[in-house]
């Protein structure tokens, strides 16, 4: 047994990187008067009772407390130092809570589920959005009456402005569960819906992005969900599999337009267009940068696509006109459908420290934005998605 123990640990030691600690770690001092200093900023802190004008929700979908741990090191490593000790801008955050966002018919929960219970407030079933339990998966006509309503709605009811930034299509089950109801995740487009679902009378979900709760900036991918089936795609003409989807032959880019004359609205699809768009000038905004979900951080075209740092900062440039305030949800796509854990955490790092430029860039050009960061909501929501 002992021999079999060591064996492990000496096999973990030559995978796992090893060093020394450093003079101050072996000090016991030097780790009591750490955690004199973090009780002392925690005792030093008066609680904030103000109510929050604005809420940004940032989520790391996947991106639970392992994750973070692995991508806290590998930021401190890159840095060359052992890892461990890092503090990332998150950690300095004054507030922390976790919340359990399990579904209720199946143990490994998933986006759709996860993003009702944490939008709607409501746990749900496998693979429905904006649903109660009561709905069956794929069953349409159990969905019927027992829609439930999200943040994004309450926020739009209470007159500020409301929007969603993803690096996944905009159809996808975590943006979709803030203003859709539907008995499946997977019901993108027309085309996706089941005969029964149709002759029941569901809507897919793109067609609810656009009538549902008015939603004043839309960011993501999913352009293929909004188009004809077969109408080409701007930045991949030749690609079939980039092409429109719908069998309704709506264009549904064109349609949210004509529906926003009365105001400043503009669709964008590419990096160029999207950065001659004025905050200041614009009502409405939907960028749709890929024609299903965004790429990578490390794979993205960075002459057409922005990165979630400048397609957050817009937003927010965008959403604040409105003296009621507003609720932005972000999300970054990083956890999930990766083909490699080293990929999985540096696209962690990545936007984790995305995030961290774009707090302190606001920060400084906006001091108003102080009063914001402390709305901050973070989410640590280890949703999965299959
Ligand atoms: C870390 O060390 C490597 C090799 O010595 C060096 O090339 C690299 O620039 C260093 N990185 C930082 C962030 O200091
Ligand atoms: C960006 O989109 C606009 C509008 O479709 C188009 O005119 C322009 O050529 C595109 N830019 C690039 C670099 O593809």
């Amino acid at each position: 047994m002992v021999t079999v123990h060591l064996s492990v640990i000496c096999c973990l030691l030559s995978v796992l990187s090893v060093t020394c600690a450093s003079v101050e770690e072996e000090n016991p001092e030097f780790w009591r008067s750490l955690a004199q200093d973090t009780l002392r900023s925690a005792l030093s802190r008066t609680l904030n009772t103000n109510v929050a004008k604005n809420v940004v929700l940032f989520l790391g979908d996947g991106m639970g407390v392992t994750t973070i741990t692995a991508a806290r090191i590998l930021k401190g490593q890159l840095q060359n130092r052992t890892g461990e000790e890092t503090v990332m801008n998150m950690d300095k955050f004054p507030y922390v809570g976790l919340a359990k966002t399990y579904s209720v018919d199946f143990q490994i929960a998933d986006s759709a589920s996860t993003a009702t219970a944490y939008l709607c407030g409501v746990k749900t079933n496998l693979n429905v959005v904006g649903v109660s339990a009561a709905a069956r998966n794929g069953v349409c006509r159990s969905q019927k009456g027992n829609e439930v309503t999200s943040i994004l709605k309450w926020a739009k009811d209470a007159g500020k402005s409301v929007g969603i930034v993803t690096t996944t299509r905009v159809q996808h089950a975590t943006p979709a569960a803030s203003y859709a109801h539907s008995a499946s995740r997977t019901w993108y487009s027309d085309a996706d819906l089941p005969s029964a679902a149709v002759t029941d009378g569901c809507v897919d979900i793109a067609v609810q992005l656009i009538s549902n709760t008015d939603i004043d900036v839309i960011i993501g991918g999913g352009r293929k969900y909004m188009t004809p089936k077969g109408f080409p795609d701007p930045e991949y003409p030749t690609h079939v599999s980039a092409q429109g989807q719908r069998k309704d032959q709506r264009n549904l880019i064109d349609e949210w337009l004509n529906m926003k004359q009365e105001k400043v609205a503009r669709y964008v699809w590419n990096k160029t267009d999207f950065d001659a768009v004025d905050p200041e000038k614009t009502d409405y905004l939907m960028a749709l940068f890929e024609p299903g979900d965004l790429r990578f951080d490390v794979e993205r075209d960075t002459r057409m696509d922005p990165s979630i740092a400048e397609t957050t900062e817009k937003a927010i440039r965008i959403l604040k006109k409105n003296p009621n305030g507003f609720f932005l949800l972000v999300e970054g796509k990083q956890t999930n459908k990766q083909t490699s854990v080293h990929h999985m955490i540096h696209e962690s790092i990545q936007i984790r420290s995305q995030v961290d430029v774009l707090i302190r860039r606001i920060m400084t050009v906006e001091h108003r934005w102080r009063c914001m960061r402390r709305s901050l909501l973070t989410t640590l929501l280890p949703g999965r998605s299959s």
